[in-house]
């Protein structure tokens, strides 16, 4: 058995390669050759990728499509989408062609305002509390005055600071609930830091206060963190045309392709299982934006899903409509995203994906996340109502298993052709490679 190891992250990168391949692969030369054909031959390029995280390796790459045609708010775009599912960058692509003629997308930030916490406990008299909280509730803004300067000085800053009561739910437990606006920048260190300063201040404050007793002076800080959940800080896609203008569709009737698509969004809003993937679908586009824009995909998936459970049930994201002849499809999805500050100044293809963004505000991304969420949900469930989901994803799907099973380009080329045809399966992809092979 492999022994624990001490000090791994102090050894050197070529160290770090051999005794992870000599302890835990099979062929140690092999898999130290695999590593290494991923190191960028461009050695700042390669050091600076290092640099992002401890005990790097080598690079783990995705792919970055481009999803063109993305008409959102009379302005054209081109969404970069890192991901490895075959067939999102075909399906926003698809779908963005198709809202193109139809108006395009509309959207609206209706709100930016981020959420942190200063988790207490107190023990004590919780009037006495208020009455303190009141007194040092501009103490804690003065202590951090260094820290909100630059943010305010651009119109940002500290927007609230609330003392909050949760002794129902946890014996002594208060918490200093704080909102912000960060701008352009998601604001997780700016947030994290403003609150760790509140939080030493109240500690401080509450050691002086002299209507407190011993134990009321003893305020006991738990932690400071910025929340992900943050319900008024989201954004709304829509699309929308007359039902006449959804022809099209595999031979189905424009007004029941709008049927279909209005009861199967229904369905996701009723039906936790069917939500949960109907709401992975809208994460695909979302995410896969996130990521190629430097932003923290994990920060957007759980303030998303906790967003999909506000009202007491998870529920779809979307929301589907026909009245009057007009068919509507939209999303409202909180986002904290940033276009300053983190990867976004330091990784070069970030920096590019922006660029090809058109450099855009942090209100400016929610606005195209949402879109290419949005997107991809209608996508989503326009295969799912119509063909079934199999066919694009399995044709997408296609040149993964010709790779897997070592087609040539000539093979491929041939293949690809053939199930223009065909109902493409796993089994039907290798029955059809064996055949040519064979032929030959
Ligand atoms: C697959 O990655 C996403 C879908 O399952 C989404 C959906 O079912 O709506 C196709």
């Amino acid at each position: 058995m492999t022994k624990p190891i001490e000090g791994f992250s102090k050894l050197s990168k070529e160290d770090k390669i051999n005794w992870i391949a000599e302890h835990y692969t099979q062929d140690s030369a092999k898999s130290v050759a695999i590593l290494k054909q991923y190191w960028n031959e461009d050695e700042k390029l390669q050091k600076l990728h290092d640099e992002f995280i401890e005990n790097t390796i080598t690079n783990f790459y995705l792919p970055l499509g481009i999803a063109p045609n993305f008409l959102i708010n009379n302005k054209l775009y081109a969404i970069p989408m890192a991901i490895e599912e075959s067939s999102v960058v075909a399906a926003a692509s698809k779908a963005a062609k198709f809202w193109q003629s139809r108006g395009g997308f509309k959207t609206t930030v209706l709100g930016t305002e981020k959420v942190g916490q200063v988790h207490f406990m107190y023990h004590g008299d919780t009037e006495k509390l208020i009455a303190f909280f009141k007194l040092v509730r501009p103490r804690l803004i003065n202590s951090v005055a260094p820290i909100v300067k630059n943010m305010e000085k651009r119109g940002g800053g500290i927007k609230s600071i609330e003392l909050r009561n949760k002794t129902s739910d946890l014996d002594d437990y208060f918490q200093l609930h704080c909102t912000f606006e960060t701008l352009d920048a998601m604001g997780a260190n700016f947030i994290n830091s403003c609150l760790e300063g509140f939080a030493h201040c109240l500690k401080e404050e509450a050691q002086q206060y002299a209507e407190f007793t011993d134990s009321e002076k003893d305020i006991e800080i738990v932690m400071s963190i910025l929340s992900n959940y943050i319900p008024n800080c989201v954004v709304k896609a829509e699309v929308s045309c007359p039902v006449s203008d959804l022809k099209g569709h595999h031979g189905i009737s424009a007004e029941d392709f709008a049927k279909k698509m209005v009861r199967a969004v229904n369905i996701a809003k009723v039906e936790p299982y069917r939500a949960v993937t109907h709401n992975k679908g809208i994460m695909n586009g979302i995410d896969a934006v996130v990521l190629a824009t430097g932003n923290d995909f994990r920060a957007i998936e759980a303030g998303a899903h906790a967003y999909a459970s506000k009202d007491g049930r998870y529920t779809s994201l979307t929301h589907a409509s026909m009245d009057n002849g007009i068919f509507k499809f939209w999303i409202e999805i909180p986002l904290a995203l940033g276009t300053v500050g983190g990867l976004t100044t330091l990784h070069p293809l970030v920096k590019l994906a922006l660029e090809i963004l058109q450099n855009p505000t942090a209100k400016e991304l929610m606005q195209i996340v949402a879109v290419a969420g949005l997107a991809q949900n209608f996508g989503a469930v326009r295969s799912l109502v119509t063909t079934g989901i199999q066919q694009g994803h399995m044709k997408m799907h296609l040149l993964n298993i010709l790779n897997q099973l070592g087609a040539t380009e000539e093979e491929k080329i041939r293949l690809v052709d053939y199930f223009k045809k065909h109902t493409a399966s796993h089994s039907a992809v290798v029955v059809a490679f064996e055949e040519l092979r064979n032929k030959k």
